[in-house]
């Protein structure tokens, strides 16, 4: 693990916006598998900077990690609604190479298996990650097994309570959702994992110095052999 601690969220959305567009610059039918959530969003911005500066994303594949159960593709809290306000309609991405876990399929099982096969056989070249308060990392809760491939969750109450900050009301936040699972995460070639403040400085803690584990679903990335952990002195704190 290469681990970058820098001064604050502008600066961890720096350095790993960094490495994204170098794969891009280097490699433009780079597939990136990309992460909702508070963390990525100043690493967006960056991008959507880059892209103003001329880097294309036209040859790009992107692969979400996951998507919320229940919710229509159109909702302003689907992860399909957030990758576009935030990055997709900022730059010059193809829809058609725009690729999610769909949480209103019928047969939910059956979306898992072709979700699982579209990764494996598009490999990613960087995986990035946000990480749970919990430790989690997709909607890999506490106990998931680390050979599960992509499949539904109940999310866990502590989840729910730290998404209810995007609904009007905690009823509102979906109780399910469809991730990556683990072993699909560490398929790919990098892996960035990004988060800033003391509320994830335990969760960096155990990740990083506590055992590899169920218990904690980052530690499995210790288990892969090129992955970079950029936070900042607040989320490092316990280290
Ligand atoms: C998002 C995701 C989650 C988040 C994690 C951290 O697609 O899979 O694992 O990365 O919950 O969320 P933030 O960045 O909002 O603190």
């Amino acid at each position: 693990m290469k681990i970058i601690i820098t001064k604050d969220y502008n600066s961890v959305s720096l350095e790993a916006g960094k490495i994204i567009a170098d794969e891009v610059e280097k490699n433009p039918r780079a597939v990136l598998g990309l992460a909702t959530g508070s963390s990525p969003i100043g690493i967006y911005r960056y991008l959507i900077a880059c892209h103003k500066e001329g880097l294309s994303f036209a040859s790009v594949t992107t692969a979400n990690l996951d998507e919320y159960v229940g919710i229509p593709a159109e909702h302003n809290q689907s992860y399909r609604y957030f990758m576009k306000d935030n990055l997709f309609s900022h730059i010059d991405i193809k829809q058609e190479n725009i690729h999610f876990p769909d949480g209103s399929a019928t047969d939910l099982d059956a979306e898992c298996a072709r979700y699982s096969a579209f990764l494996s056989k598009t490999p990613r070249s960087i995986q990035l990650l946000g990480i749970g308060a919990n430790g989690h990392i997709g909607f890999n809760e506490p106990g998931t097994p680390f050979d599960t491939e992509t499949h539904t969750v109940d999310l866990k109450e502590s989840t729910i309570r730290d998404n209810a900050r995007f609904f009007s009301s905690e009823n509102e936040v979906p109780r399910r959702a469809v991730t990556m699972g683990i072993k699909n995460i560490l398929q790919a070639k990098r892996i960035i994992l990004v988060a800033t403040d003391t509320k994830k400085a335990q969760a960096i803690a155990n990740m990083m110095k506590g055992d590899i584990s169920p218990e904690c679903p980052a530690s499995a990335l210790r288990l892969h052999d090129d992955v970079y952990i950029i936070i900042d002195k607040s989320a490092a704190s316990l280290l």
